[in-house]
C-alpha cells in the first residue's frame, strides 16, 4: 500500500468527469487500498479517485470517528438513487486545505454502488455519512464543495484561498 499525493484546487484534473469502472482487476484493488491509506493518513473522512489523479468512479469513505471501530466503505460506480430532507453542515475537502464552508445537501440518501469485486451494493445513510457520499460523488463529476457556494461567497473563497496558498509558499 502507498500513501498518494492529494491534488489540490485549482488543479484542472479536479474539474474533470471520471469514467465508469468496467474491469474489476488488481489495479483497481490497489488503487482502492492506496486511497484508503491516503484518506486515513491525511486524516479525512472521504476521498475520491480524481483527488489522487485517477479519473475513475471510485470513492472511499469512513465516517466512523476515532472512538468507534473503522467502517470503511469502498464504493465503485456510486450513485445517489434516493434522497430526502435538507441539511446544512460545514464541509471541508482534502483538496481544498484549510477552508471550510456550509453547504446545502440532502439529509438522507440511498447510495447504490459496486464493491471492489463488482457485486451490487446499496447503503442508506443520514447525517455526516450522507453528506460524505454526496461530497465524494460530486468529485466524480468534477464538482468541489466550493462550487455549491453563492457567487459572492465563491469570490471571497478564491481571494482567501489564494492568499492562504501564497502565505504557505512564503513560509
Ligand atoms: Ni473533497
Amino acid at each position: 500500500m502507498a500513501v498518494r499525493t492529494i491534488l489540490r484546487y485549482p488543479e484542472p484534473l479536479l474539474k474533470k468527469i471520471s469514467a465508469p469502472v468496467v474491469v474489476f482487476d488488481d489495479a483497481l484493488k490497489q488503487l482502492a487500498q492506496d486511497m484508503a491509506e491516503t484518506m486515513y493518513d491525511a486524516p479525512g473522512v472521504g476521498l475520491a479517485a480524481p483527488q489522487v489523479g485517477e479519473l475513475t468512479r471510485l470513492i472511499v469513505i469512513d465516517c466512523s470517528g476515532r472512538e468507534n471501530p473503522p467502517d470503511l466503505i469502498v464504493a465503485v460506480n456510486p450513485e445517489i438513487v434516493e434522497k430526502e430532507g435538507e441539511s446544512c453542515e460545514e464541509e471541508g475537502c482534502l483538496s481544498v486545505p484549510e477552508y471550510y464552508a456550509v453547504v446545502k445537501r440532502f439529509e438522507r440518501v440511498t447510495m447504490t454502488y459496486q464493491d471492489i469485486e463488482g457485486n451490487p451494493q446499496r447503503r442508506q445513510a443520514e447525517g455526516l455519512l450522507a453528506v460524505a457520499m454526496q461530497h465524494e460523488i460530486d468529485h466524480l463529476q468534477g464538482v468541489l464543495f466550493v462550487d455549491h457556494l453563492s457567487p459572492l461567497k465563491r469570490s471571497i473563497f478564491r481571494k482567501k484561498y489564494k492568499k492562504l496558498m501564497q502565505e504557505r509558499e512564503e513560509a
